[in-house]
């Protein structure tokens, strides 16, 4: 048979309407039709469209996207749960007044329940919002009122209204995770799996004024204006790190459970994420489903893997979780425990008991049938360990600065398995493959010819289908880089406040006083307005570069760790840049040091409080930052004499997928603190922090500075004379305690711990390898502090 005789005759059979480019609104009695693409209604602005999107093989969704983005972005969804066919479903606006969606001719999926609205006509805003608006401007229906996964600027999120994250990359139906107003008047996302639920955001174990919000505003509404700033009832509020410029936006709950503000680049004709609100992958619940574990990946993002003795339950989707590859069921009075460390589980305690032995917690678990394992960990005021047994072990992270081990229940010893480390399963990308809708078909009344036609277009279509997603995945293999989508390069979490220069001469009274000086500018201690003290930093131009400053503002606004110092907020008026941090109490470790009030326990803690820091900028942050300038200047103390990393006047973001060497044009740092690299012109990575990590660790040693002459005699002397020097020692010496004394600080009197010292030195001078692949990562340093620390490894 001839193709063009069947396609001549399939146009013959499809409706005579006359269809026209471009439709501005629709009328009474008027429809859109699945078959004829050019059915779409389009904002006067021409910056979004509204008609049938294919979301499947042979299946739409009437749906409002974005038109500019190169793949089109789609804003809205009426029956993201419920797609109809390729043939014969319209969108009509009846007579009556009511808009439907019918699918393949016969059952309405959809329809905005405006029966006797009388003269109305749906019309796409500008804006994007899509109305059926009577003819004295009233508006019986618009989809601004039913987000899906999106919200717009000018669309509140309200009492009534949640956004539902889209089940996976390739799925639009309904997903697991949801933004909304709680009972409580808090913004919350929660995650609502088959089995369980729990919120995740904000962090549920903090009070709601240590986050921030405030829950007595019940009016519950939220909204982005068109300039990137959102505002809650609640109190919580962000900026766009793009703030003001007038470009598209949207906030959209990613299908990963996170929500991110994107912004559209014009040049690239794509979305850039401006804003993000968990920079910890791993944190969001549900993620790799139970009894998995979720790990950071600096390169990738995330990764899942099932606890040992697990498997996955589903090839296609770690949602699903793992399942026990053995016999639950058989329960013998010997149970057997597998030790993970740095490992938690967030909720589904059986209770917490306090100042357990590990003995006495496995016999607490061995004894519970419902106990699956327990957490293990050391209070943090109380110095003692607590046992927590587990029903259920979900929501499982590991991250190498955590310190609290997960044993793993085994109700036979000698179902023990094999092998202690988590066995990895990598996603299985056919899982993306989307599976045919199960739709029921109304009885055709086309004869043969069509059917058959209808059959092979079907099939063209769907192997069509298959091979693009084959094609994407393979792209995404060769590439190994998350799209930009979900990488969020380059997006401050604005948590902090813009303060204005007038508020900061009166914090500060006129700047009276100082309490720091260095390169990049003076800083002055103030007190802001709600009585907290704070360090506040004001750069002098002239050195420190705008970029630098706003390096500093971006970089340092998103993290949030223990030991990195906090940035409350900045002022950037006129020529005036100025930083406000927390005011730390007991000043530098440069002070300190020289002033000799740290004993041999507050310095341990220094060196590994300082690991961790950095450990989380280079392993776990939402980017992978360099701190490129790491010396005890930089390491602020606070009342407790705790750590803190400051200073990220330097630091560089570097892409996650790789390193591009151009992008460090100058050299950065302090010399004697500055990493063999640097000077050879190799390329650079988080190892220079781990060489000037093991410089300051000497230090913190010997009472010795690095940038200064270690001692005449010894030659001039600069940061290879401090390593050279203490080698020196300890090779010319067998007897360890001789040797330990002669490089100990003075200071000290020779008071000190033989075991923290020896890992201390032995730390440092794997720190300070020439080679920078021979240097540990900050992680491991961290995991070789601890190991030293707590001994019951
Ligand atoms: C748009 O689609 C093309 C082809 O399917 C793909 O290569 C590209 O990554 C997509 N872009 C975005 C931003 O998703
Ligand atoms: C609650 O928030 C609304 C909207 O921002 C505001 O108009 C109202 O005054 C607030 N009510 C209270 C009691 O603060
Ligand atoms: C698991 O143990 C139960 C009870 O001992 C037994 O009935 C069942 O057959 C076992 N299942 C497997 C898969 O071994
Ligand atoms: C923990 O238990 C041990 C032994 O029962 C006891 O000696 C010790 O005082 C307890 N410590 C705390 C902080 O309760
Ligand atoms: C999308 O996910 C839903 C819910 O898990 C599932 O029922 C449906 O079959 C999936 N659709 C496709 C096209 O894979």
């Amino acid at each position: 048979m001839d193709v063009s005789f069947l396609l001549l005759f399939l146009t013959f059979l499809s409706s005579p309407s006359v269809s026209s480019s471009t439709i501005q609104t629709l009328s009474q009695g008027s429809s859109l039709s699945v078959e004829r693409p050019e059915d779409v209604l389009v904002s006067p602005n021409s910056l979004f469209s509204a008609g049938f999107y294919l979301v499947g093989d042979n299946s739409y969704c009437l749906a409002i996207w974005f038109t500019k983005s190169i793949n089109r972005t789609v804003v809205w969804m009426a029956n993201r749960d419920q797609p109809v066919n390729g043939r014969r479903s319209e969108l009509s606006l009846l007579r009556n007044g009511n808009l439907i969606l019918t699918d393949a001719g016969w059952l309405t999926v959809w329809s905005t329940s405006t029966v006797g609205a009388s003269m109305v006509q749906l019309k796409l805003n500008d804006d994007g919002n899509l109305e059926l608006i009577g003819s004295e401007g009233v508006v019986y229906w618009h989809s601004f009122d039913s987000p899906t996964d999106t919200l717009l600027p000018h669309q509140p999120l309200t009492r009534n209204t949640r956004l539902v994250s889209r089940r996976s990359h390739t799925n639009i139906s309904s997903g697991f995770y949801q933004l909304f107003f709680d009972n409580d008047n808090l913004l919350r996302l929660r995650y609502d799996g088959p089995d369980v639920s729990s919120f995740y955001w904000p962090d549920p174990w903090r009070l709601d004024w240590e986050t921030g919000r405030s829950p007595f505003n019940n009016s519950r509404i939220a909204l982005l204006d068109p300039s990137g700033s959102f505002i809650s009832t609640d109190d919580f509020t962000f900026q766009s790190s793009d703030l003001g410029a007038s470009v598209q936006r949207r906030l959209t709950l990613d299908f990963d459970g996170n929500v991110r503000l994107y912004s559209f680049e014009e040049g690239k004709d794509d979305w850039v994420v401006t804003w993000q609100a968990i920079s910890q992958p791993c944190k969001i619940h549900g993620i790799c489903g139970p009894n998995s574990l979720c790990s950071y990946l600096h390169d990738s993002g995330r990764r899942c893997s099932c606890l040992p003795g697990y498997e996955m339950k589903n090839s296609n989707d770690w949602t699903d979780g793992c399942i026990p590859k053995f016999n639950l069921s058989c329960q013998g009075d010997k149970a057997g425990f597998v030790h993970l460390p740095h490992v938690e589980f967030y909720g589904y305690d059986i209770g917490f008991f306090r100042n357990q032995t590990l003995d006495s917690c496995k016999m607490l678990c061995s004894q519970k049938r419902n106990c699956k394992g327990f957490q293990y960990r050391i209070g943090e005021s109380d110095g003692v360990y607590h046992c927590y047994p587990k029903t259920l072990l979900l929501n499982g992270y590991t991250s190498p600065p955590f310190i609290g081990h997960i044993y793993l229940k085994f109700p036979k010893a000698d179902l023990l398995p094999h092998g202690k480390s988590a066995k990895e399963f990598l996603l299985d990308c056919s899982g993306e493959i989307p599976q045919p809708l199960a739709r029921t078909y109304p009885r055709s009344r086309e004869n043969g010819v069509l059917t058959f036609m209808l059959w092979f277009a079907c099939a063209v279509g769907g192997v069509e289908m298959i091979c693009i997603l084959l094609v994407w995945c393979f792209l995404r293999k060769i590439h190994q880089e998350p799209s930009a989508d979900t990488q969020g390069y380059g997006l401050p979490v604005t948590q902090f406040i813009k303060f204005t220069y007038a508020e900061l001469k009166k914090a500060t009274q006129g700047f009276s006083e100082e309490i720091g000086r260095g390169g990049g500018g003076t800083v002055y201690k103030g007190l802001l307005s709600d009585h907290r003290e704070a360090a506040i930093k004001q750069l002098n131009l002239t050195n420190q570069g705008e970029a630098e400053f706003w390096a500093e503002v971006s970089t340092i606004g998103r993290l949030n760790h223990m030991n990195l110092i906090e940035l409350w907020g900045y002022c950037a008026e006129g020529k005036h840049r100025l930083l406000v941090y927390e005011y730390m109490d007991h000043g530098s470790l440069a002070q300190n040091l020289t002033s000799n009030t740290l004993d041999w326990k507050k310095r341990f803690e220094i060196a590994v409080g300082t690991a961790k820091g950095l450990a989380y900028l280079h392993e776990e942050c939402l980017e992978w930052v360099l701190h490129c300038d790491v010396k005890p200047q930089n390491i602020l103390l606070d009342s407790n004499y705790q750590p803190k990393v400051s200073d990220f006047g330097l630091s560089k973001l570097l892409n996650r997928g790789g390193f591009n060497n151009s992008s460090f044009s100058r050299i950065r740092g302090t010399r004697g603190y500055m990493a063999p690299e640097w000077v050879l012109n190799l390329p650079i990575t988080s190892k220079v922090d781990v060489y000037s990590y093991g410089i300051v660790v000497l230090e913190m040693v010997t009472g010795k500075s690095a940038a200064m002459d270690i001692n005449t005699a010894e030659g001039r002397g600069e940061h290879k004379s401090l390593v050279a020097w203490v080698k020196r020692k300890m090779n010319g010496e067998t007897r360890t305690a001789s040797w330990m004394e002669e490089i100990l600080d003075p200071k000290m009197e020779g008071k000190y711990d033989t075991g923290k010292m020896e890992i201390l030195v032995a730390v440092a001078l794997q720190c300070l390898q020439e080679d920078k692949d021979q240097r540990p990562t900050m992680g491991q340093v961290v995991e070789m502090l601890l190991r030293h620390e707590n001994d019951y490894y």
